[in-house]
């Protein structure tokens, strides 16, 4: 496959020397003349070790363009990944100033928007061009700003000859090569449905196509997993990814002073014992959005350890963060069920902190209960374990599904009643008509979904 490469540093060019190696045609552009020169000349200049050799292995293949034109009329690909640079009081290097900032998005815009003119100038030779963009940028960023963006210099909509995928990397500076090569998953981030597709909704504007020619690209590259989503999806896995990374920092570290302060602890006894419990901590265990983490242990464990950290003075006391966060997202739901309420009884299908038991010290479901109470709002309280006759409405009423046993799938629901799902355990395709299910976490998505499918009942 030919491909451009739009900014070539220092995750762009190794990049580009990666495809090279394994046989492509690469054809780079960067606004910066001397360093393309430079590499013209063999001189490798971001440091990574063993890019010299690698790159002597495939110069032949690579190629330096005057224009954006140059280099997307000469390919089927076109990788982007210039600067989406942060205010330098935002990039980590000074104190956080408490507001937070998007990155500038000036320098990817434009440069989309160039590649969008080049993709019109080339139009004429029907060549299918696909666009990957790498940058990093915020939830949102795709749809609001760089879709528009090149839409506007291709005078024409995604789907008409050439689309955009948002496929950022996981790639640590020093071994860009080698994980470019061996990546965990490829995220593939498509683009949303055309405006005026709505029996079909979830096909992205440009058929499925995108996601085609980076899977047949990837193809000659590795075979790691690929994940194909919808750009905002994408966009949150790669923020997410490195957010999660800071969590785990900040907690090793809180860990570390503890410690410091304890007089007879060593941080790297206690973190290298965690780190042995790969059945929960270090697992995907717990990565799944729903209720509050809770129980007879979880909470009042996570609520001693916050006593511990200020006993010990600790800076930053990262477990007094859990403890409220987990009121404020139950909170969240209690407001879920104001919000949807309008008047009708409330349900709580589950009192236990979890399936298959009836212990409720500790449940979030309880708290939930507790939350709307203070709100004026008396909850029926149900539960299969713990109380499976309570009498429920006969009426419509708004349910809330507080604990995932797995009998609440099947529940039957009334036409007029609500249903608040925090777990996305019931199948929108399998509530009667007239039960409006509210799944939590799938956003305007699902609403897209639902249209379509009331439109397709309908016809
Ligand atoms: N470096 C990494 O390991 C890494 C990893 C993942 C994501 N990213 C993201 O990739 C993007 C690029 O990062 P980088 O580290 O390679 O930055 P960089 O500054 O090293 O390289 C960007 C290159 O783009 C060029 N450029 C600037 N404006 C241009 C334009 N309009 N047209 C063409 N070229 C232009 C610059 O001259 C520079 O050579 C950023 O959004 C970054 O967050 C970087």
């Amino acid at each position: 496959m030919k491909i451009a490469f739009i900014g070539v540093g220092k995750l762009g060019f190794p990049c580009a020397v990666a495809l090279a190696m394994k046989g492509h045609e690469v054809f780079c552009y960067d606004t910066n003349k001397k360093l393309m020169d430079g590499y013209k000349k063999g001189e490798v200049t971001p440091f990574e070790p063993g890019l010299d050799e690698q790159y002597a292995s495939c110069k032949h293949l690579m190629h330096y363009c005057a224009t954006v034109n140059d280099a997307v009329r000469a390919s089927d690909a076109i990788y982007v990944a210039v600067p989406t640079p942060h205010a330098p009081s935002h990039d980590g290097s000074l104190p956080y100033d408490g507001v937070p900032r998007d990155f500038d998005n000036s320098i990817i815009e434009s440069s989309l928007e160039e590649v969008g003119r080049a993709i019109k100038a080339n139009k004429a030779d029907g060549r299918y061009r696909t666009i990957l963009v790498i940058s990093t940028v915020t939830p949102g960023t795709m749809n609001n700003v760089l879709g528009p963006a090149t839409e506007r210099g291709a005078e024409s909509k995604i789907g008409d000859g050439w689309t955009m995928v948002y496929n950022p990397f996981f790639i640590g500076q020093s071994t860009v090569v080698r994980d470019f090569l061996n990546p965990e998953f490829v995220l593939l981030g498509c683009p949303p449905p055309k405006k005026d597709m709505a029996i079909n909704a979830t096909t992205p504007a440009d058929g499925g196509r995108g996601e085609e020619v980076a899977r047949e690209l990837y193809a000659t590259l590795h075979n790691s997993p690929i994940r194909p989503m919808t750009w905002t999806e994408a966009e949150c896995v790669k923020l997410c990814y490195n957010t999660y990374l800071g969590l785990k920092v900040l907690f090793a570290n809180t860990v570390m002073e503890v410690c410091h302060r304890l007089p007879d602890a060593d941080c790297d006894v206690v973190n290298a014992t965690l780190k042995l419990a790969t059945d929960r901590l270090v697992s995907p265990k717990y990565m799944d959005g729903g209720m509050a983490d809770g129980g007879p242990c979880h909470g009042r464990d996570q609520m001693a350890m916050s006593y511990t950290a200020r006993e010990v003075e600790v800076k930053f006391n990262i477990f007094d963060v859990i403890n409220h966060g987990r009121d404020q997202q139950t909170a969240w739901l209690a407001d879920q069920v104001m919000e949807h309420r309008t008047g009708r009884p409330v349900v709580l299908l589950g009192m236990a902190f979890k399936p298959n038991t009836n212990q409720t010290q500790g449940s979030p479901a309880i708290l939930l209960a507790n939350i709307l109470r203070q709100r004026g709002i008396f909850p029926i309280l149900h539960d299969p374990a713990i109380r499976p006759d309570a009498e429920l409405p006969t009426g419509p009423a708004l349910y809330f599904i507080s604990t995932n046993w797995k009998q609440y799938k099947d529940f039957k629901f009334q036409p007029g009643d609500t249903v608040i799902d925090p777990w996305r355990m019931i199948n929108p395709r399998s509530v009667a008509e007239g039960v409006e299910l509210i799944s939590l976490g799938v956003g305007k998505r699902h609403a897209r979904r639902s249209a379509a499918e009331q439109q397709r009942m309908a016809g």
